[in-house]
């Protein structure tokens, strides 16, 4: 693991929909080079998360750092220039269009060298390479989440996050979408991940926190995480 430097700082940060307080004065880190998953059962508030450090929500209170600039506050088109990409719940591709034009999407604020990073996604994918033409409602569920992943590469991210990438997969599926995030993880990408399969996550994750409605009860070391009896109990199911 390279921990040289935080590259996402939340401090404090609280979000609240109407009156219900989704987010309680969350704290956590990323550091470059790090897989940082977000363990929680339905309602916790792992997407919220992910959606207010993107720009998307309001943000209450608190901050949100970003390779050293508070970004709290910043809209989401603003936050995907700078390097920060959400592949989001239900991955958000477009079943209609076709597997190259959903790649195309994923650099609409900076389609420079579109056509490079795309061979470079293939390379990486060649499934989808095949199937470029293929409209995006046909591919396995599997190849759609390649997909999500692959159009948030198109854009030069330096943080992904990720919602629960292996919701809905069969278990194979799910030990290969944990094969690709590790991978980009090694091509130096910084990760946030979301998910309930706490196992394969936190086999996948450097470090993690649990989250339980809008808080932080517990975070480490993803073998501490792991070993932790009440983790087992509540989340790996032992
Ligand atoms: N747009 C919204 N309006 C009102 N309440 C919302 C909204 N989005 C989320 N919430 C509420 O905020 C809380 C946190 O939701 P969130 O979607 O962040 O949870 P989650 O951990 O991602 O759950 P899941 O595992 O089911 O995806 C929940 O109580 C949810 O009902
Ligand atoms: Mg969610």
């Amino acid at each position: 693991m390279q921990t040289d430097g935080v590259i996402l700082s939340v401090r404090g940060l609280s979000v609240s929909y109407g009156h219900i307080h989704a987010l309680k004065e969350i704290s956590l880190e990323v550091s470059k080079g790090e897989i940082v998953v977000l363990i929680g059962a339905n309602g916790a508030g792992k997407t919220t998360i992910l959606e207010t450090i993107l720009g998307i929500n309001k943000v209450e209170k608190g901050s949100i750092v970003f390779r050293g600039k508070d970004i709290t506050g910043r809209t989401a088109d603003r936050n995907v220039r700078s390097g920060v990409f959400l592949v989001p719940e239900g991955r958000g591709v477009f079943p209609s269009m076709t597997v190259r034009d959903n790649l195309l999407l994923g650099a609409h604020h900076d389609p420079r060298n579109a056509n490079t990073k795309m061979e470079r996604v293939f390379s990486s994918f060649p499934v989808l390479g095949e199937r470029k033409e293929q409209v995006a409602g046909t591919l396995s569920g599997g190849e759609r989440q390649m997909l999500a992943i692959a159009r948030a590469l198109m854009s030069s991210p330096e943080l992904i996050l990720v919602d629960e990438p292996s919701i809905g997969l069969a278990p194979k599926m799910v030990s290969e979408i944990f094969n690709i995030i590790t991978g980009l993880n090694g091509e130096g990408y910084s990760i946030l991940l979301s998910e309930q399969n706490a196992y394969k996550a936190l086999k996948c994750a450097h470090r993690g926190y649990v989250i339980e409605t809008g808080n932080i009860v517990l975070q480490g070391a993803s073998e501490e995480l792991l070993n932790d009896p009440g983790i087992r109990e509540a989340y790996l199911g032992a």
